[in-house]
């Protein structure tokens, strides 16, 4: 089957490879044929598995992780070993100590931290004195690696679960974006483990990670700005601003997020320098990148609102006892000073890159040939008694048309349009809209048939209907069948897009039960509960259902693609 060629050079690979890499090829390989036939790992319908029962737990943000856990549990039912699948949120920690066989599936949010459905049992392993010496246990990472801190939470677990005396039954995966391959092959080495007449324990992390097949890493495009648009009117509380992005070659579809890197504020890094007496031009190595420090607090490092863990590495690093809380740079080198030049250089290097924020694409391919459009809320907070801006946002909300902006893609390949004939319920308060133009937009230019059906909320009409001319031209049109709106200001009572929910709560149903998908897009808290609460109800009392049926049916919405949620 293969030729001389191919034979030397499979020859030459595996010559070279220990055992965890062996393994971890044998399980990219099962990975990739997955679908098309068999794992090799197998049990045929005569065997009996080694072992017969297994938990797995996941910890999600976004439902990724809990997808493939729910994936891999039928899969492991597949080769007769009952698996339980639990999120992490659900799972009694006093149960740790009895399992036998553990799978961890768990991603990492903000900047490295446990998802928050996560947290207690994050926290639980870190904290609590305990033994798993019976546990034998694997763990699969979900990061991504434009964030500086890769798969740190799926690190850490894996890194602590061996400590309480866990053994490892396969290495740690991580996996980025696209992380399909990887986590197969991880399930086939665990599917392995579990299914191989001896059993083989990994005793630690292989020193080298398996080389992975070579990942195209992020694609960085260079936009020009086209157009820089406060929705907002005069007397709004808020700045949301339309940005219009210029960027040929890029392939994107409606529900994907663009990723941008955000930029310091000049005056900040100049007032960091001055403050030190520092040398802007001087040039330091930051993750093997020789930069000027003015480039580096430009640029490289957040310097605003630095972690606990950053802020507790400052006070290692200048000897002072610091208070363990979320602290800007400057504020620290004012509070507690450095030495000197050397020492503000030292702790320069040590802080944590800055972080991408992703926006949700408003534009659709099919309308917007070539462009890229993005919505962006101007995040604004009290603190420490003044008001301040989030970063990215306050960034994004200075920029000028004619300018260049880089960004990345990244694909959210839950949240996609159904087929053009099925008919759709879109929520989206806020710049939870960006979604639903980019939506609306696609099935205007391509002419689908399906039914439109969208509830938009904001705090006044006259001030805050983002894309107000649009969504009344795709109404007039008929692209756009029904428009809830809820203006939360214009009235005594507070009414948000939940309370339109409710009133048409026959409707709604009618639609579901008709075959129609549900999205949510914009602020997770409270809204994207909020409105979960209401759709429960709704199904609950119009099904006539019991809230555990009126649960069941969502799982079941959830489960068929139908109900999708892009949150933050
Ligand atoms: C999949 C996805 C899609 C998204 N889509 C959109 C979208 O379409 N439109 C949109 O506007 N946003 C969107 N977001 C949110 C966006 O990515 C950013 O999180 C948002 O713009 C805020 O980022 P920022 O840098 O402005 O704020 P940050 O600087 O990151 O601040 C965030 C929060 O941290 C706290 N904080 C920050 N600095 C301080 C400080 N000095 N002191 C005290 N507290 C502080 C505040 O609570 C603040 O609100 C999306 C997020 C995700 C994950
Ligand atoms: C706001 C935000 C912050 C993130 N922070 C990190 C991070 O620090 N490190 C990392 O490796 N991945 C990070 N990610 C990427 C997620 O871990 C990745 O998208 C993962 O597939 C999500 O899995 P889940 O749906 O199970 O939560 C972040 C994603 C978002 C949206």
């Amino acid at each position: 089957m293969l030729n001389d060629v191919q034979q030397k050079a499979l020859q030459d690979l595996i010559g070279k490879c220990s055992r965890e890499e062996l393994l971890w090829i044998n399980g990219y390989l099962n990975g990739l044929v997955q679908g098309t036939a068999p794992a090799t790992a197998a049990v045929t319908d005569a065997q009996a598995p080694r072992v017969n029962k297994i938990t797995i737990v996941y910890g999600t943000e976004t439902g990724n992780s809990k997808k493939l856990a729910t994936d891999f549990a039928l899969k492991a039912k597949q080769h007769k070993i009952h698996a339980k699948v639990l999120g992490m949120d659900q799972y009694r920690l006093t149960d740790l100590t009895k399992e036998e066989y553990l799978l961890a599936v768990i991603s990492t949010h903000g900047e490295g931290e446990p998802p928050a459905a996560a947290r207690k049992f994050y926290d639980h392993i870190h904290l609590n004195g305990f033994r798993l010496d019976n546990l034998k246990y694997s763990v699969l990472a979900l990061g991504d690696t434009s964030y500086p801190l890769y798969c740190k939470t799926g690190e850490d677990v894996d890194q602590q679960l061996q400590k309480l005396g866990g053994n490892r039954i396969v290495p740690l995966q991580k996996c980025d974006v696209d992380y399909d391959a990887d986590a197969a092959s991880w399930f086939s080495q665990v599917l392995q483990q579990l299914t191989e007449p001896v059993p083989a324990v990994v005793a630690a992390a292989p020193a080298v990670k398996p080389a992975a097949p070579a990942k195209k890493g992020k694609q960085v495009y260079q936009g020009t700005v086209l157009a820089h648009i406060n929705l907002n009117d005069q007397g709004s509380n808020k700045e949301t601003y339309h940005i219009e992005l210029q960027a040929d070659g890029i392939e994107y579809q409606c529900g994907d997020s663009i990723g941008i890197v955000p930029e310091n504020d000049s005056q900040l890094v100049t007032d960091i320098i001055a403050r030190v007496n520092a040398d802007g031009n001087k040039s330091v190595l930051y993750k093997n990148e020789k930069v000027t420090v003015y480039e580096l607090l430009k640029r490289k490092v957040n310097i605003v609102h630095l972690t606990e863990k950053q802020v507790q590495q400052y006070a290692t690093l200048t000897g002072h006892t610091v208070p363990v809380k979320r602290a800007d740079l400057l504020s620290l080198l004012q509070q507690y000073p450095v030495k000197n030049a050397t020492q503000f250089e030292e702790l320069l290097v040590g802080l944590n890159a800055l972080a991408p924020r992703l926006y949700t694409i408003a534009s659709a391919p099919a309308a917007h040939l070539g462009e890229v459009h993005i919505l962006v809320v101007k995040d604004q907070f009290e603190a420490d008694g003044k008001m301040k801006t989030g970063l990215c946002s306050d960034y994004l909300s200075q920029y000028k048309a004619g300018k260049q902006l880089s960004f990345f893609l990244q694909p959210n390949r839950r949240f996609r349009l159904p087929s053009e004939e099925k008919d759709i319920i879109m929520v989206g308060p806020g710049t939870g809209i960006a979604a639903f133009r980019s939506f609306l937009a696609e099935r205007d230019a391509t002419g689908a048939s399906g039914r439109n059906w969208l509830f938009f909320g904001e705090q006044r009409f006259t001030t805050d209907f983002l894309y107000q001319t649009e969504l009344q031209q795709w109404f007039e049109t008929g692209v756009l069948n029904k428009i809830s709106l809820a203006f939360s200001r214009d009235q005594q009572e507070k009414i948000y897009v939940q309370h339109r929910m409710r009133e048409e709560a026959a409707t709604l149903f009618q639609w579901l039960q008709q075959g129609a998908y549900f999205f949510v897009c914009g602020k997770k808290d409270p809204m994207s509960h909020e409105v979960e609460h209401a759709l429960l109800e709704i199904i609950q009392e119009q099904g006539k259902m019991t809230a555990e049926s009126a649960k069941q049916y969502l799982e079941q919405l959830e489960a068929q693609g139908r109900y999708e949620k892009d949150v933050y």
